[in-house]
């Protein structure tokens, strides 16, 4: 199954940079090298099972952008699962910016009618008052697209920038609604945490690193947990400290497998679980051992591919 991403919007909003730090595990002071996209590129990354994600980051130089809108449209619109358009929180030209989103908007629906909306304001990290910024943008993009047919629920606005954990967040939410059984894995990762006596266990994606599911949000954590407040961006930055060790890694001509951690206050296991897999498991139990955490990971292998 082949769930098509188009990644649009104007040349320089930040598209090939973002692409090139989820997909290829880049970090970010590596973009500012990136040339301009021609025409379109394309990335595979097989997800769960037959999942399998086909991303297409459309160069956003006009002539490409007049070109997927009129001899190409068919090839870029059709089959589209997810459009995620990229406006620059700086822009000086958002009124070119919006004529471009209409007319994508337009191709969607004439070939993709069900497909899904993303609108990331980036390059958050630029903006002075960040929370303003991003409100006074998000309502500015929501009253445009309903004025477009494209009503508020229908759109979602995330603010993001390559220089921290948001860009995962928006990535690991966008994701999470192209996978069909999100509901059933989310169920038996928590049988799953139960099974461990965890707090909490997270399924990553293998390459990028974003969360494909997660057990459901631990309601009585286990003794020791009762007074730790579980912080709401926990998920994203994981993603971002990982990718960023995995880069590290590669530095010094290792390969990264998998990690452990014992502290005084919790422990942690992240192991491979399938083949485009990874596992996190969280445990605040002092009695509970990494080495059976990781033998629970072996046996549930096989329940998870
Ligand atoms: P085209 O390929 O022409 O469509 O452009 P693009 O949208 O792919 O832009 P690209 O990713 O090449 O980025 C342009 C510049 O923006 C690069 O110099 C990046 O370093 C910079 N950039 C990307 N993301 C961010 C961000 O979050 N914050 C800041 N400050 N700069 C960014």
């Amino acid at each position: 199954m082949k769930k098509k991403v188009l990644l649009m919007g104007a040349s320089g909003s930040g598209k090939t940079s973002m692409r090139s730090l989820i997909f290829s595990n880049n970090p970010a002071s590596l973009t500012a090298r990136l040339g301009a996209t021609i025409d379109v590129e394309q990335n595979h990354v097989r997800f769960l099972g037959d999942l399998i994600l086909n991303l297409w980051d459309c160069g956003g130089q006009d002539a490409f952008m007049d070109s997927y809108l009129t001899t190409q449209r068919s090839t870029i619109f059709q089959h589209v699962g997810v459009l995620i358009y990229v406006f620059d929180v700086e822009t000086n030209e958002m009124h070119k910016d919006l004529e471009y989103y209409r007319d994508c908007l337009d191709g969607l629906r004439q070939f993709s009618p069900d497909a899904a909306v993303f609108l990331l304001v980036h390059k958050m990290d630029l903006a002075h008052d960040k929370d303003a910024t991003f409100e006074r943008k998000k309502k500015e993009l929501h009253e445009h697209s309903e004025k477009l047919g494209q009503p508020t629920p229908s759109v979602t606005v995330f603010g993001t920038s390559i220089y921290d954990e948001s860009l995962y967040r928006a990535w690991s939410s966008i994701v999470h609604t192209l996978i069909p059984n999100a509901a059933v894995l989310s169920k038996h990762l928590t049988i799953f945490a139960e099974a461990c006596s965890a707090t909490e266990v997270i399924l990553f994606e293998r390459t990028t690193f974003l969360v494909i599911a997660t057990s459901s949000s631990p309601t009585s954590p286990s003794p020791g947990a009762a007074s730790q407040e579980l912080e709401a961006t926990r998920y994203e930055r994981t993603s971002e400290l990982i990718k960023a060790f995995k880069h590290s890694c590669s530095r010094v001509r290792e390969e990264f497998h998998s990690l452990e951690m014992e502290l005084p206050e919790f422990s942690a296991v992240l192991d491979e679980m399938t083949k485009n897999t990874y596992v996190l498991i969280i445990v605040h139990d002092p009695t509970i051992e990494t080495a059976a955490l990781k033998l629970n990971i072996r046996m549930a292998r096989r329940k998870f591919e």
